[in-house]
């Protein structure tokens, strides 16, 4: 699947990673900047906060308990619609491809 980070400033970190994989290890594996995962994706940290784009919110997992604790610790402004957990979001298995915008700050 294509993971697409945009960022604030300068290009989008375009992905190809392996179906099973969550939104928080491919950027951290991939070097992309601004996601940061200090829990290791365990819905403790709220430092892989992404925006998802309009078009994927459909297509996403519910939003579960831990996550909807730690959505209200984000360090940027949580978007009520587009706010998740990078860790918590995984590709493939009907979700191929999906757009995020990374926040100006994780901490
Ligand atoms: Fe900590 Fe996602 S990596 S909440």
């Amino acid at each position: 699947p294509k993971v697409t980070y945009h960022q604030l400033a300068g290009d989008p970190d375009v992905l190809e990673v392996p179906a099973g994989t969550n939104l928080m290890r491919a950027a951290v594996t991939n070097g992309v900047r601004g996601i940061v995962g200090e829990c290791g994706g365990q819905a403790m940290c709220a430092t892989c906060h992404v925006y998802v784009r309009e078009p994927y919110l459909g297509r996403l997992p519910e939003i579960g308990e831990d996550e909807e604790e730690m959505l209200e610790c984000t360090a940027a402004p949580r978007d009520e619609r587009r706010s998740r957990l990078g860790c918590q979001v995984t590709v493939g298995d009907g979700l191929e491809e999906i757009e995020v915008d990374v926040p100006e700050t994780q901490v």
